[in-house]
């Protein structure tokens, strides 16, 4: 039985990516920070000397994109050098490692969706610190992955997409984006097409996200539909946003993932109309 090791496995896609992969013909040891702690080297070597793990996980990392940018140091300790430690490792027990990147590695200017070879250019430290370390993925191993996805909701996330339910239940009004537009990823979904690229054994870069796209405030309203609520929505654009709840971090006003590599390969992402129902019904 081959052996998986799952870093971060206590976030929101680890805790999916838990339920996918439990019934599979795979024995998993998913860890949250408490024990393995990605930035602590010998603390790793122990782990993976003691598993053996045949595939790895790289899902850990620093998530909170404004806290990134105002920490900096902290960023790339965790996104950049612990995965640097985690490609160490997995080179040294010759590990296939896979890893989850981001659509904030692009700057947002190309106009049409990013296909897995465009040049990246990464307008904030999240982003940076995130591109190093596929750049470390690349320098150390030959087997890997990296899957670039963008804006994961899903139930009990932290993160801002997951929270909005909640949010448009309790407040009368909010304000949303109308000029950040990227591809929204349901966790589950993501987590099923992990499973099946793995399955196929496909290596290198690979887009996957549920499929369209949309700005926060056109995602927001599509939420309010299904929940069925008066909250009032109101438009503002990224600047004004920033400068009225103090955002540090910019962010590439379009940065859709282009789907032609996943769908070439047979694997198709359901509409993030769709999965937003589903993920509404599961909150
Ligand atoms: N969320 C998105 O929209 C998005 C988009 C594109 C790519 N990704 C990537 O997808 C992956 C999973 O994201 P997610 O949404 O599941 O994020 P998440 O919920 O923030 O999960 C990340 C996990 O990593 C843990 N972690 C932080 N520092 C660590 C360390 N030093 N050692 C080990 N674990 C550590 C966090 O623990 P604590 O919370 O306790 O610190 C958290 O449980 C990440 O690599 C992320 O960069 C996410």
């Amino acid at each position: 039985m081959k052996k998986i090791i799952i870093t971060g496995g206590n976030g929101l896609l680890g805790k999916y990516l838990k339920i996918v992969l439990e019934n599979s013909k795979w024995q998993i040891f998913s860890f949250g920070k408490e024990i393995l702690d990605v930035t602590d080297k010998e603390n790793i070597y122990k782990i993976f000397k003691e598993i053996k793990p045949d595939i790895v996980i790289h899902l850990a990392a620093l998530t909170d994109v404004d806290y990134c940018e105002k920490n900096p140091e902290i960023a790339f300790n965790i996104n950049s050098k612990g995965t640097e430690n985690i490609s160490i490792f997995a080179k040294e027990f010759n590990s296939f490692l896979l890893y989850t990147s981001t659509d904030f590695i692009f700057d947002g200017n190309k106009g049409t969706p990013y296909a897995e070879n465009d040049i990246p250019n990464p307008l904030n430290i999240y982003g940076k610190s995130k591109l190093e370390g596929e750049n470390f993925i690349k320098r150390y191993c030959q087997k890997y992955l990296i899957i670039r996805t963008s804006r994961i909701f899903g139930k009990n996330g932290k993160n801002f997409g997951s929270k909005l339910p909640l949010i448009l239940k309790e407040k009368k009004e909010i304000f949303l984006t109308t000029d950040i537009i990227n591809c929204p990823t349901y966790a589950f979904d993501l987590a099923e097409c992990i499973k099946k690229l793995i399955e196929k054994e496909f290596y290198g870069i690979i887009n996957v996200c549920n499929s369209g796209w949309c700005s926060w405030f056109e995602f927001g309203e599509k939420m309010r539909e299904i929940l069925k609520l008066n909250t009032k929505l109101k438009k503002l654009s990224f600047d004004e946003f920033s400068k009225v709840f103090n955002v540090p971090a910019k962010r590439p006003k379009f940065s859709p993932l282009s789907m032609d590599l996943l769908n070439s390969l047979n694997i198709k992402m359901r509409h993030w109309e769709e999965s937003l129902k589903v993920f509404i019904n599961e909150f």
